[in-house]
């Protein structure tokens, strides 16, 4: 794949994220303009400066959505929308625009309004075309990876739920910390392991959360990030890849891995010039949409060798003051999923952590920072991956 990359080319030069979880007295126009000058101010611009913006959403269509309660005065705006990495494919097409000269200033940002949707959870949006494929929920979807991770390499059900309700401790225990997080309250162990079986052996406690909320980026090329702050982060990977989507169908398929999410995180390497990620990433952002999701992609992303993640997170290696933490904000799980936002969501976390302005759960002098944003399901998705840094 020939994919040369921008490497420290485009900058971050402002964020914004508005509190995820339940706003039910906020509409998605809301949520989008507190995003938004939060993200205005922290790059010290008025509205006018953006020279344009993508949008990412899922539920609703057009640059109209975006445009209407930020009174957008005749700017273009690009509606885009790649399943749950929604977000990401926001930030990564205001990137390349800048990158390419065509604008200055270009903003990315993301909302979801999920909670007064009148349902529970994430609903199944089409019925199967041929029969082949299983109308399957998300949860169910995502629980297929435990079982097979734990016959693959030899974890009795009772030691597996375990390590699944290790990976849900310590994304709370990170959250806990976060004041923009949805679920901001520890879990003990035992009311992870005996929360009500949802798609088994999924509890609720192994489920991301489903949550309202924006999140915003602004971009420009490097040699003017100085203009708008004194710290920007800059890109050094941007990959996304979409699979051939053959999985479920496919014998050779055995739900311990997402190809996809292997392929993007090898672009990403290459772009950003990370040959062992184990050791150069700092800390990183992963899309735990359910516990098993976040075990499978330690391995996948390069963290840890193959089979050997579970002991990782058994011994601490991914905790916040472990050698590489991950979910440092709550991921998912805690901080909440509005499906457009995530990605952005995951960036501003990178953003607070690398101008050492993640308050309690700041790490120490990170230096490489990686997104990874998942969108549909075990052998049927696309996967983003941003690599970060000073
Ligand atoms: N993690 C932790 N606590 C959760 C939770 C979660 N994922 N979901 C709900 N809760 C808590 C609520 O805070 C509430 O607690 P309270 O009674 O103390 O106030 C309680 O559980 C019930 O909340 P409710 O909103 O009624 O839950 P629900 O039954 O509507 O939703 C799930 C529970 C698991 C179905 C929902 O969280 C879910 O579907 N998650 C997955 C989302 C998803 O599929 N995303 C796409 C990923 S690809």
């Amino acid at each position: 794949m020939a994919s040369n990359g921008i490497k420290d080319r485009v900058a971050i030069v402002g964020m914004g994220c508005t509190q995820f979880g339940e706003h039910w007295d906020k509409g998605s126009e809301d949520l989008l303009i507190d995003a938004a000058y939060q993200a205005y101010e922290s790059a010290g611009i008025e509205p006018n400066d953006v020279d344009a913006y993508w949008l990412g959403t899922m539920g609703q269509l057009s640059g109209l959505v975006l445009s209407v309660p930020l009174k957008i005065d005749y700017r273009p705006v690009t509606h885009v929308e790649n399943f749950c990495a929604t977000g990401s494919e926001a930030l990564r097409q205001a990137c390349y625009a800048v990158a390419s000269g065509a604008y200055d200033l270009a903003m990315a940002i993301g909302v979801e309004k999920l909670k007064d949707s009148g349902y529970s959870g994430l609903v199944v949006s089409s019925p199967a075309n041929d029969g082949t494929l299983g109308n399957m929920s998300a949860p169910a979807s995502f629980s297929l990876l435990a079982p097979a991770y734990f016959k693959k390499y030899g974890l009795d059900p009772a030691k597996g739920k375990e390590v699944l309700a290790r990976i849900a401790w310590k994304n709370h225990r990170n959250g806990a910390k976060n004041p923009k997080a949805q679920f901001r309250k520890e879990v003990p162990m035992e009311a992870i392991l005996s929360s009500p079986k949802v798609a088994d052996p999924l509890g609720v406690m192994d489920c991301s959360g489903v949550a309202d909320g924006s999140a915003a980026a602004i971009v420009c090329r490097a040699e003017d990030a100085h203009k708008y702050t004194q710290h920007p982060i800059f890109i050094k990977a941007l990959s996304f890849v979409a699979g051939p989507g053959e999985g479920p169908l496919a014998q050779d398929y055995d739900f311990t891995t997402f190809r996809e999410v292997v392929a993007s995180a090898r672009d990403a390497y290459k772009q950003a010039g990370v040959t062992d990620p184990r050791k150069e990433i700092s800390m990183a952002e992963v899309h735990d949409c359910f516990t098993p999701t976040e075990l499978v992609l330690y391995e996948d992303l390069g963290f840890s060798p193959r089979g050997t993640a579970w002991q990782d997170v058994m011994n601490g290696f991914f905790d916040l003051d472990g050698t590489l933490p991950v979910n440092p904000d709550g991921g998912l799980k805690s901080f909440g999923h509005p499906i457009g936002a995530s990605g952005l969501r995951m960036m501003y976390e990178m953003w607070l952590q690398l101008r050492g302005e993640a308050g309690p759960r700041q790490i120490e002098n990170p230096t490489l920072g990686l997104t990874h944003n998942l969108g549909g399901a075990p052998g049927r998705c696309v996967s983003f991956v941003s690599i970060v840094g000073r």
